[in-house]
């Protein structure tokens, strides 16, 4: 079977492991299940980065679905297809996740509800965000409450355009994740309170207009800002041309910049300030991906036959 599963930007400005945006540019998985062994090529943007061995987060998202089922995992055929860039804050984790989450419940006869896979890719990622937006498309809030995801998914007005600075360099979600304080002050807080509650607002009514004063933060990207030379800049440029919001995408080092007009000088911005200090960067202008991941064929061999070769595990 061959699933698309779509790029994700996760926090949006203040929504810190909670809010995630689904994005048109995709990573394709296609697999078969074959009587033994485990097959796995790659191909296409940072291909060479991909495991090809048990490694592989494909895999082991397969392998872990196929536990919780109780059954053995048969031998797989994986290919991947990226066209996310790794490790750059743009969910390339999430899609290999949410790809193996799925094709391992088709695998199994759709044996568990969406919910529960949604739970499944959280365990694995470690938090929500990214894997709802992948899962489910549009601009998703999610939290974790014990192991229970509780989410709710918003259509994104169709005039929003996600300008995407991605620099040329790697920064890895732990990296990223290990710059941040144990605690910060009250009225950090209670500014991000603020300004996530109106980002709800801003997707929930389509008033993209609260964008303006909502995408700022105070809980992650003043300590992560000092892992990308130039974001300062850039995110003062691109506000100044005419973008909505700009805020790190995820963990970085992407920055993203919400709009609805502009395009073209906020893409200069952001190129411009990051260039300011020697950090070369592509650019993506990338429409919102309102479906989620979505399994764009099946494999006659491996829906029915290979479902026979499935067998309890012990
Ligand atoms: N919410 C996560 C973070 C996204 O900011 O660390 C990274 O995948």
């Amino acid at each position: 079977m061959r699933i698309r599963i779509p790029a994700t930007t996760a926090n949006i400005g203040p929504g810190f492991d909670s809010f995630g945006m689904a994005l048109q540019l995709y990573n394709e998985v296609e697999i078969t299940a074959i009587p033994e062994g485990l097959v796995i090529t790659a191909d296409g943007d940072g291909c060479q980065h991909v495991p090809l061995d048990e490694k592989n987060i494909v895999y082991q998202a397969m392998r872990y679905v196929f536990y919780k089922a109780g059954k053995m995992l048969p031998g797989l055929k994986i290919h991947i297809h990226n066209e996310v860039p790794i490790t750059r804050g743009l969910g390339s984790s999430a899609t290999a996740i949410v790809g193996g989450v799925l094709a391992a419940n088709r695998l199994l006869g759709d044996r568990f509800d969406k919910q529960t896979l949604l739970e499944f890719a959280t365990a694995l990622e470690g938090h929500p965000d990214n894997v709802s937006a992948a899962l489910l498309g549009g601009f998703v809030v999610s939290g974790q409450y014990g192991q229970t995801v509780v989410y709710k998914r918003f259509d994104v007005p169709k005039q929003l355009q996600c300008v995407v600075a991605v620099p040329e360099f790697q920064l890895s979600t732990s990296a990223s994740r290990n710059v941040l304080p144990a605690t910060v002050e009250f009225r950090h807080a209670v500014f991000n309170v603020k300004s996530a509650g109106l980002i709800v607002a801003a997707f929930a009514s389509q008033d993209l207009t609260l964008l303006q004063h909502a995408m700022r933060d105070y809980l992650h990207e003043p300590y992560r800002m000092k892992l990308i030379p130039g974001m300062d800049k850039a995110v003062q440029l691109a506000r100044h041309a005419g973008a909505l919001g700009v805020a790190l995408s995820g963990a970085g080092p992407s920055i993203l910049a919400l709009c609805d007009t502009q395009i073209d000088s906020v893409a200069e911005s952001l190129q411009a300030g990051l260039q300011e200090a020697g950090t070369d960067c592509k650019i993506y202008v990338l429409q919102p991906d309102l479906e989620g991941a979505r399994i764009l064929s099946e494999s006659p061999v491996s829906s029915s036959r290979n479902l026979h070769m499935l067998s309890r595990m012990d």
